[in-house]
């Protein structure tokens, strides 16, 4: 089984931006613990970070072409407003989970609206670096 894990815009901050929402663990070492993690699942992994939507969506047909059989992404901000990664969600047909560090649903108003979620087989969030791990583990289990 193969996955591509997409991290979003301001990911690659993790570590830096907001240590109280985000935690202080770098952004390589989050991208090591996934890493770690799927490989101990037997799940071959493939990261992927940009801030730009248009790499997002060049990412996700990348994903369709290359044959992964699911994907996990943390859109970042873009979860809340965009219609491209929504339709490349769409577009594809490859079992999506979306998560979160955070849970978004706790914070602004903004954050509670989920356009790129509608797409997705659905969300994980509010569990940091575990968001992440339970998504690996609900898209084997979807998978199978
Ligand atoms: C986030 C939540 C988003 O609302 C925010 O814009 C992010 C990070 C998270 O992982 O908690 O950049 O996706």
């Amino acid at each position: 089984m193969k996955i591509m894990v997409i991290n979003g815009v301001n990911l690659n901050f993790v570590g830096i931006r907001e240590k109280n929402i985000y935690g202080d663990k770098s952004f390589e070492s989050l991208c090591n613990g996934i890493k770690e993690y799927a490989e101990q699942k037997g799940v071959e992994v493939t990261l992927f970070q940009s801030n730009c939507e248009g790499e997002i969506v060049d990412a996700l047909q990348r994903a369709y072409f290359e044959g992964y059989d699911g994907v996990i992404i943390n859109p970042g901000a873009y979860t809340h407003y965009s219609y491209a990664i929504y339709d490349a969600i769409k577009s594809i047909s490859i079992p999506c989970i979306e998560v979160h560090m955070s849970n978004v649903h706790s914070r602004e108003d903004f954050r509670k609206i989920g356009v790129t979620t509608a797409a997705c087989k659905g969300q994980i969030s509010g569990f940091g670096e575990n968001s992440y791990k339970l998504a690996i583990d609900a898209l084997t289990e979807y998978v199978k």
